[in-house]
This record gives structure tokens, sequence and C-alpha cells, in this order.
């Protein structure tokens, strides 16, 4: 075991804000093993970053209307907060659009094209000939060949849940512009990792069967055993790291080849601001690489990005990939789309001041070795009978049983006192749990050690024998002071924000690991003001939370799976400065070098006026004429080659992807309000 720990924690997709899935999955359990592993003296750098590239962006940008940096830049935001409020202490938190690592990526892939190590290959891709786009399998849509869904992707059915391929699905379309795409050829550049196997066989397969997870381990082998293809490493795609080749215009580099080569860049940038070489973490035989991620994960950690770094040459590989299952919510599976999740931020302000309930919560039930399920109820229940009933409890006890009979002073007392040694094993079991990724274990063995200062105090009663034999009195809160400081310093990786309050009311730092033993605060020593580390929940707050998801319940009962998220709140006001009223057209032609362009002449009831509208495509000029439609009049005018457009009228989207005018049922005077 090395001395250098390089962890890793799996940059979180900036398309929305982090939930507890993702921290109880990965972030929580990365931090712990971070923090424990710089008490252990031993020199970490823990990084992440906001994977800022890739489809899932690309198709929250559609879906809110706005562009893919936008997106990024929100949630990017959005996210390093809720990290940085929950106590996550990534040494650098940085992102995949940041400048460096666009150079770090290109130069990796230079790189691997220099030494021969990518093949070239052509293939037919899904092209939208209206958009100018080729369209990633998420951006066909059509009907499932599976359960008859008329609404499947190109890679998946959401109603049957069937993995599908474009190819397969019966009449696709584009979901850019609604119409049929078209099979086009194309050049990208391959990694063959079928290349690999037999460094992944002898790597893994032989060399890691013991220390590394079941699932993580099973994984790999049946990915190896059904053989190992060449895979993409470039992409037809307009968001992304530019392809660094002549030839590759309009290509970018495959989000699962840049992503990872994050760790490293973000790393570099790391080491720059704070004097350190970043390939003594990354290119030296001495630092143990961890990457922790969720179980959707593995093949590209255990798979593709040791293959590239293999290809690369100089990296060092992972020692060990602790993936974990997923965590449910309520007994359903967490999804963002179906906002069925708690919130990173959202918890953080409605709890506040309450960061390690959630942590201790959530490793409770880490999903470590298969899925496990988070319930409000539980989470009171671990608040309240464990934090306060137990760990929180036997602190504020200790700490004002002090005050009353000793002002505040530790008593004096036997330093080879046998309790003591409770001390020493606890670091040492919690220590053995955590260097072998069991968090829950852990957790217990923190709170054995709770459990055993309740116990201790309860049978020593130094309530009662302060009259008839104080010198027990000072014994049994001599012990329990040792107790509550051990408790104070093992419980920091876990319970971060705890510990700093334990600690501060003990007026003790922070020690090494290993010192953790024996006498941790010496007869003499002062201590503050007993304060309370744990509050009850009450049932009405985890009845609003509980309120809350069912809300969720009811607004996901939508009939149309489809439809987008309503956009932002607006005022009545915001709606009355729109002038929206029937008006009839009078007149229609086509612009001329404008294949989507019609032009119109409009009665609006106040004037007469032109209107020039993109939907060529739905209609022929003759089909508009005398067609009573609606229209928004006070949109400022603006000129749509070369024509001014006074105007807008209104349109929605067939099934078939054509558009059809917002027509009043029956025939009305021009220049009625619609309100
Ligand atoms: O699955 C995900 O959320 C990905 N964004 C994880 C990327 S990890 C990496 F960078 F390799
Ligand atoms: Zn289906």
């Amino acid at each position: 075991m090395s001395e250098r720990k390089m962890i890793t924690a799996a940059l979180p997709y900036a398309n929305g804000p982090v939930h507890i899935g993702h921290l109880a999955g990965v972030y929580v359990p990365s931090d712990v093993y971070a923090r424990f592993q710089r008490r252990l003296g031993r020199d970490v750098a823990f990084i992440c970053g906001s994977d800022e590239h890739g489809i899932p962006i690309t198709i929250r940008a559609k879906k809110e209307g706005v562009t893919p940096q936008d997106i990024v830049d929100k949630y990017h935001e959005i996210i390093k907060k809720s990290f940085s409020d929950l106590g996550i202490s990534f040494d650098e938190y940085s992102r995949t659009t940041s400048k460096k690592h666009h150079e770090n990526s290109q130069d990796f892939f230079t790189a691997l094209y220099h030494k021969g190590k990518f093949t070239e290959e052509l293939s037919d891709q899904y092209f939208d000939e209206q958009a100018g786009e080729f369209l990633a399998d998420r951006y066909i849509v059509g009907t499932c060949p599976n359960c008859g869904n008329e609404n499947a992707y190109g890679d998946q059915c959401e109603k049957c849940g069937s993995t599908l391929s474009p190819s397969e699905l019966i009449n696709p379309k584009s979901m850019l512009s609604g119409n049929v795409p078209v099979l086009k050829e194309t050049k990208n550049w391959y990694l063959p990792l079928n290349d690999y196997e037999n460094f992944l066989n002898e790597w893994i397969i032989d060399g890691h069967k013991d220390d590394w997870k079941p699932n993580v381990y099973g994984q790999v082998k049946s990915w190896l055993n059904d053989g190992l293809k060449p895979r993409a490493m470039t992409r037809d795609l307009n968001w992304g790291v530019p392809v660094p080749l002549p030839e590759a215009d309009g290509k970018v580099l495959y989000v699962w080849f840049d992503a990872p080569i994050g760790y490293i860049s973000f790393t570099q940038e790391w080491a720059e601001k704070n004097g350190k070489n970043w390939k003594d973490y990354w290119q030296n035989e001495n630092s143990d690489l961890i990457h922790f991620i969720g179980k959707d994960n593995i093949v590209f950690h255990c798979i593709i990005f040791p293959a590239m770094m293999k290809a690369h040459g100089n990296y060092v590989m992972p020692k060990n990939v602790p993936a974990f299952e997923f965590l449910n919510l309520e007994n359903d599976k967490i999804s963002t789309s179906r906002n069925w999740a708690v919130w990173a931020h959202e918890y953080v302000e409605e709890f506040p001041g309450q960061q390690d309930v959630l942590r201790y919560a959530l490793l409770s039930s880490a999903p470590e070795t298969k899925d496990n399920n988070f319930t409000w109820k539980d989470f009171q229940t671990k608040n309240n009978s464990e934090l306060v009933g137990i760990f929180g409890n036997f602190i504020n006890r200790v700490a004002v049983l002090i005050h009353k009979y000793y002002n505040g002073v530790v008593p004096e007392g036997d330093a080879n006192a046998a309790e003591l040694q409770e001390i020493e094993n606890s670091a040492k079991e919690i220590e053995t749990f955590l260097e072998n990724f069991e968090f829950r274990n852990a957790l217990s063995a923190l709170m054995n050690l709770a459990r055993f200062g309740n116990q201790y105090l309860q049978t020593e009663e130094p309530w009662k024998t302060i009259k008839e034999d104080p010198e027990k009195t000072a014994q049994s809160l001599f012990v329990s002071a040792q107790i509550a400081v051990a408790l104070g310093q093992l419980c920091e990786p876990f319970m971060p924000f705890t510990s700093e309050k334990l600690l501060k009311m003990f007026n003790v730092e922070k020690k090494n690991w290993n010192d953790i033993s024996g006498v941790v605060i010496e007869s003499g020593h002062q201590i503050d003001e007993a304060t309370l580390l744990f509050s009850k929940i009450e049932d009405d707050v985890i009845e609003a939370q509980i309120q809350k998801l069912e809300n969720t319940k009811q607004s996901n009962k939508k009939t149309n799976p489809n439809a987008n998220p309503m956009k932002e709140e607006i005022t009545y006001d915001d709606f009355s400065k729109m002038d929206l009223r029937t008006a009839t057209i009078l007149e229609a032609e086509k612009v001329e070098k404008a294949d989507k362009l019609l032009k119109f002449k409009v009665d609006t009831g106040i004037d007469v006026r032109t209107v020039v509208s993109g939907i060529a495509e739905s209609f022929t000029p003759e089909e508009c004429v005398g067609k009573q439609v609606m229209i928004l009049a006070n949109l400022a005018p603006r000129k749509i080659r070369g024509i001014e457009s006074q105007g807008m009228l209104l349109l929605t989207t067939k099934p078939d992807g054509k558009l059809t005018f917002m027509t009043p049922e029956v025939k009305i005077e021009n220049g009625v309000e619609v309100n």
C-alpha cells in the first residue's frame, strides 16, 4: 500500500443538480475515504469536476430552450456549491469546459494518434438533412419494435426498458426537425479495445480477484468473456472538445474519452496552484489510483480508460475501483427527469446546519453491495434514535457532568483503565473497514464506541457515586471524557461538522489517526460549555418532505411523457403584455431563396400587415389563404431576409412533425383579443 492516494470521484454531468443517489453512491463515501487518508498523514489528491460535454447536456439545453453553455454554467455552480455545503472536501473541483482540459484531452488524443493507436473507420450514421447535423441515438425517435411505444428513443425505449439501436426503430424521425433522417457515411477514430484484452485479463481477472468488489470484478469479467470490440473515440457532434485533426471538422472527442482525462487535467490544475507535480500522482508506481463511481460507470473506468492509459503509456493503473450500486427513494428508482429525488441543494436549504445528519443517514444505508433504499421515516429514526439518542446524548452528558462536578476541568483518573483500550480498538477497526471500502461497517464501529460510552456511564452512575465515592466519579468521568474526545476525532471523516463542534467543545485539536489511543484529553484540561450536537427532527418536518414527494408523484402522472417541463412561472402582468388576437391570412407566397419561409399579408382587424414565418415545409401558400389564425400582434418587428415581419402567427406541431395553425373553433371577427 502506498502513502500517496490519487482519489477520484465520478464527474457529475452538469445537466442537473446532484441528489442523494449521487451522494450516497459516490461523493460521501469518497469524501470519507479522502478525509480518513489525510488523517493518516498520507499525501492525498481528491479530485472531481463537472462533466460538461455529451448528449445529456445538449438534451437538457434543448428542453430548456437555451444553449449547452448556459446549462453547464448554471449547473456547475449549483453542484459545486452543494458539494462544498455538504463538506465534500475535494482538493480540486473543476470543469471539462476549462481551457486546460480541452488542451489536455486534445494532447492525449494526439499522442495516441501519433502512436498509431487508433483505427479509422467509415460507418453509416443517421443525418438530419434539414438541420445539417448527424444525430446522436438520443436524437432519433420512433416506434419501439418491442412494445409499440411511438416515442421510443434511438438508444432505448423508456416504456418497456429495452435497449435499442436507431436502425431498429419503426418510422425513425429526427428530434431536431421532425424529418425522416437519412443514413450518411462518416469517418471516425476507433480504439481497438480487443487489442487490450490480454492486458486487461492479466491485470484485473488474474490480479484483482480478491481485492476488488465482487460486483466490479464480475462485470469486468463478463465484458471480457463476451469479447471487446473497437469503440469510436470521436463523434459527429457540435458540442464537446474538437478533434485536433484538420480532417475532423465538425467532430468532437467522445465524451467518455474526454471525461476521465478530466481527472488528470484537474490534478494538473490543482498541482500548478499548490506547487505539486501531477506526475507524482498519475505516473509514479508509488501512487494508489482509486476511482469512486456508480455501477453504471464500471466499464468506462475498468476497461476503456485503462486501455486509453495503457495505449498512451506512462500511467499507473487504478489500484481499486470501488463502485456502488444504486440508492432508491421511498422504494422507487431515483430519476432526474421525473424529479423523483432529494436534491442536495434543497436539503441544505431546508435542513440548515444538519449536513451531517444526511451524511450519516446516507452512509448507514450506502448501496455498497446491493441497491438500497432511502426513506424519510428512516432518516428521522437515524437522527432521533441514533445521533440524538446515542451519540449526542453521550457527549452532552459527559460535558454537562464535568461542568457540574468539576467546573469544566477534566478530573484526575487512571490512564491505564481497561476501558481506554476500546478507543484504540475502535480506531483500528474503523481503519480496517475503511481501507477495505466497507463504509457501513466503519460507521457501525464508530457508533458502537458511542454505545459503549453510554453503557459505561449507565453502569458507573457518576451522579450517584459523587456523594459516597467521589474518586469513582472522577475516574468514570475521566474515562468518559476520553471516549467523548475519541468520538470527536474518529467521527471526522464521516461527520466533519460534528467533529469540529465536538473537538471545539472539548478544546482539543484534530490528531493523526494513529495517535487516537489511550489518553486523548489530559486531566486538568478545561473544556467549554456543553452545546447540543444534534436536535430532534419532528414529525411535521418529515411529513412535509413526504408530502413534497407525493406532489411530485401527482405531477408525474402527465398524459404525455414527452411534454417538455413547464417554463419559468410568469405573472399575469407578463401575460397581459402580449397582444394576442384573431386575424385572417389574405395572401401568401414563398420567399425567394429561402426554402422554409412564407410571406403573408394578414388582416389583424386593426391593420393589414406583413408577417414572415418559417413554415413552408408544412404548408403550400395556397393552403394558407383564407385561414383564420391567431397572431401575436405587438411583437417587435424584425427583418427576415430583408422583409420586415410585423408579428407572429401561432402554430403547434402535429404527431407527424408538421405544423398546424391555432385556429378559433368558429369563425369570428378579426382583431378580437385572446385572453
Ligand atoms: O455517469 C456520469 O454521470 C458521468 N458523467 C461520469 C463521468 S466519470 C468520468 F469522468 F470518467
Ligand atoms: Zn418499448
